[in-house]
């Protein structure tokens, strides 16, 4: 079992309302989707809570104010599908210079051994505090794939957001990268056999994008 160094999760009654909301198999895409931009929000502030700042001043209507800002650039990395929903309300937090970049990744039905189908990551990080965002960690093998091709780039530092996760899958993230900060918004007690966190959400990329409970029309 992880330990509480291995991975910050969520502790808010705002985070598990959203949680019930993601959870509940009748809860319909676009609703869904809103709960996964809540979420995101709470989750990257609190993996954010320890970026790296820098003082400087502004000048309020009154005075000259002392004030923080991020020392480093911030480039955002989801990884497709599931991922992109977490995009927006991640770069709403974020400073204005901030930078995106795309990992495409499907998980094999079979395997569960994903596969790289689009890679599209600003090639120079080494000046940049990077995030990379995915909805699920399951058996961690997307996960590790995405952080092994980021790590390669040589980011200042490297932090996975996450919204559910199982034990495992944080155990295998943890094991193959050490350095990288790791939160989520909640930690499920285990896998099935098929690979799903349970009690989980079910397929996370079905239901933000395949809205099989709605009218066609
Ligand atoms: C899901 C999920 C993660 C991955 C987690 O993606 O969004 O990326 O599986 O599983 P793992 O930890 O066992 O690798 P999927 O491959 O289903 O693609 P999608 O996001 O396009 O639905």
């Amino acid at each position: 079992m992880p330990t509480p160094e291995t991975v910050r999760v969520l502790d808010s009654t705002l985070a598990d309302e959203h949680l019930a909301i993601l959870r509940d198999r009748d809860t319909p895409s676009p609703a869904f989707r809103r709960a996964v931009g809540c979420l995101t929000t709470l989750a990257i502030a609190e993996s954010l809570r320890d970026l790296a700042a820098e003082p400087g001043t502004v000048q309020t209507p009154l005075a000259t104010a002392p004030v923080r800002r991020a020392a480093r650039r911030i480039t955002v990395i989801p990884i497709l599908r599931a991922g992109l929903a977490m995009l927006d309300p991640a770069l709403a937090l974020m400073p204005d210079r901030a930078r995106v970049g795309f990992l495409g990744m499907a998980r094999d039905e079979e395997t569960l051994r994903p596969r790289v189908y689009l890679e599209s990551i600003p090639d120079d990080l080494s000046d940049d505090d990077v995030v990379a965002l995915d909805v699920m960690i399951a058996t961690g093998g997307s996960s590790v794939a995405a952080l092994d091709e980021i790590a390669k780039l040589r980011p200042a530092t490297l932090r996975l957001v996450g919204l559910l996760a199982a034990p495992e899958g944080i155990a295998r993230v943890a094991d193959a990268h050490p350095d990288v900060s790791l939160t989520v918004a909640a930690l499920d007690e285990r896998l099935n056999d098929r690979g799903f966190i349970v009690p989980g959400l079910g397929d996370a990329g079905d239901r933000l994008y395949a809205p099989a409970r709605l009218p066609a029309h």
